[in-house]
């Protein structure tokens, strides 16, 4: 029994991070490509969707306090990411770093926890991806059917030539009057998660260059709504302060506006912070780690803080919160400008913005299936890398074709509630991991060290689980039975081929 939490040393953590050669993954990352990284991973369907619910829903013009207060939980759980992925720079990230302090099997049950991060953010990013690329292909009068553009069940409305869900259309108007059909299988979105899987099994500086690429667009979409935002602003002043009037809207109920809705717009919109971790996944591809990895890491959290809290403030100055509740938001408010090429540049921001997402949560996934092979805990072939493109290809494939199945069958809140549990629970470990490392090995060389260790670690920890605690019961049972399956898996291949456990068995003879 002891050996399921047999650690996995650090001398073979750090053996590992030396190897090269064309069996490795190449080391081809710098800084840029890290923050680029990050950011292609971070800003998605949090910022393009969420913010307007999370608006109209709970918090009013103070959802740009829930950007704040949801920040500031990633930042203790971005600081130990940080410590742990420039200590131990393999890229297996919250895995690794629980194997090298929590045990085997901790470890095991949080790389299986990460594939509801990665895998199914992925999932979700690619049904919020085919809601934007649809709603654009429309504005140019191409129209895919739409039973192929949503999951089984889900009813569009046709509205002004538009096919939408119900929340899209605008108030007062009534769905019952409209043609309508019922969705079979979301084609696109299917489509969408293969064509990435493609680029990925291609190749990381491939990958990493339509990355920056996309990611460029997308900023360059978000710049634009924050100038022709901030232009509306100032040409005509009596607007926000109607609109932001009160900021804090007083409490309507439990959740909805208030401090209470702050919170609750909080716990809603953590998912559009999503991703930054991504970056560790990346530290074996990684120049020079020890340096560039706490700079990937903070680098993005904090330009996508000051980017949420921006946008947040500046569309809840153009329009009344109360008709954010859309699946495009940024594009309802720079309606309101009149500018009328505005929203469609939002929505290519978007559709390039989303594909980023994608792409970087199934590198992430991709990258931890490598590590836990490699280190016998699953199956040969997720290791295999392939010897001209350097990828972990099969992984890649299986992983990507098993995923595109997700968005096309499964609504995107539900696989969005999975996501944030999945990250949640990695988010505790990582900060745990932490505290347990310094105080086992205290005098280790770390290349950077997290501050006030163990309260921003406990600090960590303790809002990661509270944030958990908000999640509907469902998603936690969906969870249990995720991990259960996990075990199954664990005691019947894993504990007979992991390596740590072989050479234990090696020691003792
Ligand atoms: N943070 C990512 C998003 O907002 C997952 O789409």
């Amino acid at each position: 029994m002891a050996k399921l939490w047999a650690v996995k040393p650090m001398s073979a953590l750090m053996n590992e991070a030396r190897e090269e050669g064309e069996h490795e993954l190449k080391r081809a990352l710098g800084p840029v490509n890290l923050i680029t990284l990050g950011i292609g991973a971070v800003i998605g369907a949090g910022i393009f969707v969420l913010t307007g619910q999370a608006a109209a829903l709970h918090a009013g013009p103070a959802v740009a306090l829930s950007f704040v207060l949801a920040g500031i939980t990633c930042a203790f759980a971005g600081l130990c990411y940080a410590e742990f992925a420039a200590l131990i720079p393999i890229a297996g990230s919250a895995y690794t770093y629980g194997y090298a302090t929590l045990g085997e099997f901790v470890a095991w049950m949080i790389g299986w926890d990460l594939v509801l991060e990665y895998a199914f953010g992925a999932a979700t990013v690619a049904s919020g991806w085919s809601g934007y690329l649809v709603s654009l292909l429309q504005d140019f009068h191409i129209h895919i059917p739409p039973r192929l553009t949503t999951t089984y069940g889900d009813v569009l409305y046709l509205y002004n030539a538009h096919w939408m869900p119900r929340m899209s259309l605008p108030p007062g108007v009534s769905a019952a009057s409209l043609p309508h059909v019922m969705g079979i299988f979301n084609v696109v979105a299917f489509l969408a998660i293969l064509v990435v899987t493609v680029i990925l099994v291609v190749g990381i500086e491939e990958s990493a260059n339509l990355n920056t690429a996309m990611v460029l667009i997308k900023l360059s979409a978000v710049g634009i709504f924050l100038v022709i935002g901030i232009g509306f602003l100032l040409r005509h002043p009596h607007i926000p302060q109607i609109n932001w009037h009160p900021f804090i809207p007083p409490s309507e109920g439990p959740g909805l506006y208030g401090w209470g809705g702050i919170s609750a717009g909080a716990a809603s919109i953590f998912f559009a912070y999503i991703g930054f971790d991504a970056v560790s996944t990346a530290a074996q591809e990684a120049k020079n780690p020890q340096r560039d990895m706490p700079i990937g890491i903070i680098g993005t959290l904090v330009i996508c803080t000051l980017l949420y809290i921006l946008v947040s403030t500046v569309m809840t100055g153009m329009v009344s919160y109360k008709t954010l509740n859309v699946a495009d938001p940024m594009a309802v408010a720079i309606d309101a400008t009149g500018i009328a090429w505005g929203s469609v540049l939002v929505k290519v921001g978007a559709v390039f913005g989303l594909a980023t997402v994608m792409l970087v949560m199934l590198l992430a996934q991709s990258r931890i299936f490598f590590s836990m092979s490699r280190d016998g805990l699953l199956w040969k072939w997720a290791g295999k890398i392939h010897p001209r493109f350097r990828t972990p290809y099969l992984s890649n494939i299986v992983v990507g074709g098993i995923v595109a199945f997700l968005p096309a069958l499964f609504p995107i809140d539900r696989l969005a509630e999975l996501v944030n549990m999945g990250t949640l629970l990695a988010f505790a470990i990582v900060c745990a991991g932490v505290w347990i490392l310094r105080r086992r090995m205290p005098n280790m060389h770390r290349p950077f060290k997290t501050p006030l260790v163990p309260l921003v670690p406990i600090l960590g920890i303790v809002t990661a689980l509270y944030l958990v605690w908000t999640l509907p019961a469902l998603t936690k049972e969906v969870v249990i039975a995720w991990l259960i399956i996990g075990l199954g898996i664990y005691f019947t291949y894993s504990v007979k081929h992991s390596k740590v456990q072989k050479a234990l068995g090696t020691e003792r003879k």
